[in-house]
C-alpha cells in the first residue's frame, strides 16, 4: 500500500502557470519514455511515487507515449488506481493529441474529429473524468487553427480539461492561437516547447509572446534527451536511450564536438558542486520565464538528482558567461 509521503511540500518549489491560478512544480515529470507497456511496470510505478513524494505534483502525458501508443497512459491509469487515488486532487495530469495515434484519416494532426475523440481515449486509459490540461500537441498546417482552437475550447466547456494548452508552436502561430483562445473565453494556459542548453529557439521571441501574454511556459527535454546528464561521458551505456531501441536518440547524435562540449559543462558542474543534470536544469530555470522543467527519467535515482537541482538555480556571471563560451 502507499502512502504519500508527509514530507512531500516541504523542498519542492512552485511557480505560477503565466497570468493563471495554477501553480506548477519547478520540475514536472514526463512520461513520454520508460512508462510504456514495453518497460517494468514496477519501475515506472517506483519513479510515479518517488517523484510525488519530492513534491513533483505534474504528470505530462500524450495520447501516443509508449510504445506501444496509448501505454504510459494505461501505466498512469493503473498507479492512479491503486496508489495514487486519494491525491488525484493534489496532481496535475496532462495529455495531448496531434501526433500519429490510429490511423486512417482521423487519427492525427488537428481536426476536431481527431482530437475529440483522442480525449475521450485518453480519459478511458488513465480512468480520469478530466485532464488538468489537453494540449494541441503540433501546429497543423491543413487545418483552420480556429477549428482546432474551437476544439480545445469545446473540451474545457465540456469539462473534459480544466485548462488546455499549445506544444511546438513558433511565436507567429502561437500569438494566433493563444488571440483565438482568448477570445473564445478559454484563456491559454501554457505553451510546451522544447528547450535546454542544447536547444535555444525560444529565445527568439516565443519567450517574449508568452510573457506579453501571460502564458506559462513547461521545457520539454531540458537535459536534452539525456545528453545533458553524464550518462553518456564514459561511452553509450546499454541501458540509456541511446543505446536501446528508441529514434529518438541515436549514438551518432552524440558527435565528439558535442561530447567535449558536454565534458566542459560536466566540469563547470562539478565545481558548482552540482551533477550536469543538476546544472542543465538549473540553467533552464534561470530564466523566469520558464515555469517548469519537463524532465524525463528511468530510474528513481535519476528523479532525486533532479529535484536536487533546486538546491542551487543561481549562476554569476563568469558561469554564464564560460557556459556561453561553451555553447557558442
Ligand atoms: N511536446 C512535445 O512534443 C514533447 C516532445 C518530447 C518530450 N516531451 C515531454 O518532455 C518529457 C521529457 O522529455 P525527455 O525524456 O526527452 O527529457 P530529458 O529530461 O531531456 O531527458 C530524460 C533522460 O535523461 C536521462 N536522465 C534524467 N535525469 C538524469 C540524471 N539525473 N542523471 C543522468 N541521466 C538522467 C535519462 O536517460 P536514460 O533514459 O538514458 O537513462 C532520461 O530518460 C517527456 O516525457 C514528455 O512529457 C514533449
Amino acid at each position: 500500500m502507499y502512502k504519500a509521503s508527509d514530507r512531500r511540500y516541504v523542498d519542492m518549489k512552485y511557480n505560477r502557470c503565466g497570468r493563471s491560478g495554477l501553480l506548477l512544480p519547478m520540475i514536472s515529470l514526463g512520461l513520454w519514455q520508460n512508462f510504456g507497456g514495453v518497460n517494468q511496470f514496477e519501475n515506472s510505478r517506483a519513479m510515479l511515487r518517488r517523484a510525488f513524494d519530492l513534491g513533483i505534483t505534474h504528470f505530462d502525458l500524450a495520447n501516443n507515449y509508449g510504445p506501444p501508443a496509448g501505454s504510459a497512459e494505461l501505466t498512469f491509469g493503473q498507479v492512479l488506481k491503486e496508489d495514487f487515488k486519494p491525491w488525484r486532487d493534489e496532481m496535475v495530469i496532462s495529455t495531448k493529441a496531434g501526433y500519429d495515434m490510429w490511423p486512417g484519416p482521423y487519427g492525427s494532426w488537428g481536426s476536431n474529429k481527431y482530437l475529440t475523440a483522442s480525449l475521450d481515449q485518453s480519459l478511458q486509459r488513465m480512468g480520469l473524468d478530466y485532464v488538468d490540461i489537453f494540449y494541441h500537441h503540433r501546429p497543423d498546417p491543413a487545418t483552420p487553427l480556429e477549428e482546432t482552437m474551437g476544439a480545445l475550447d469545446r473540451m474545457v466547456r465540456q469539462g473534459k480539461a480544466l485548462y488546455v494548452g499549445i506544444s511546438n508552436y513558433r511565436p507567429a502561430e502561437a500569438e494566433r492561437a493563444i488571440g483565438m483562445l482568448r477570445s473564445l473565453g478559454t484563456p491559454c494556459l501554457i505553451h510546451q516547447p522544447r528547450y535546454s542548453m542544447l536547444d535555444r529557439w525560444v529565445e527568439e521571441g516565443l519567450l517574449d509572446l508568452l510573457e506579453t501574454e501571460g502564458v506559462g511556459a513547461i521545457a520539454f527535454s531540458p537535459l536534452g534527451k539525456g545528453m545533458l546528464t553524464n550518462r553518456y561521458l564514459d561511452g553509450i551505456p546499454a541501458d540509456s536511450r541511446a543505446g536501446g531501441p528508441s529514434v529518438f536518440l541515436r549514438p551518432e547524435d552524440l558527435t565528439d564536438a558535442l561530447l567535449e562540449k558536454i565534458r566542459r559543462l560536466h566540469d563547470i558542474a562539478g565545481v558548482r558542486g552540482q551533477s550536469l543534470a543538476q546544472m542543465a536544469l538549473a540553467w533552464v530555470l534561470h530564466e523566469p520565464r520558464i515555469t517548469s522543467v519537463l524532465i524525463g527519467a528511468s530510474r528513481v535515482s535519476q528523479i532525486e538528482d533532479c529535484v536536487a537541482a533546486l538546491v542551487n538555480l543561481a549562476f554569476d556571471e563568469a558561469e554564464l558567461a564560460e557556459i556561453e563560451s561553451i555553447l557558442a
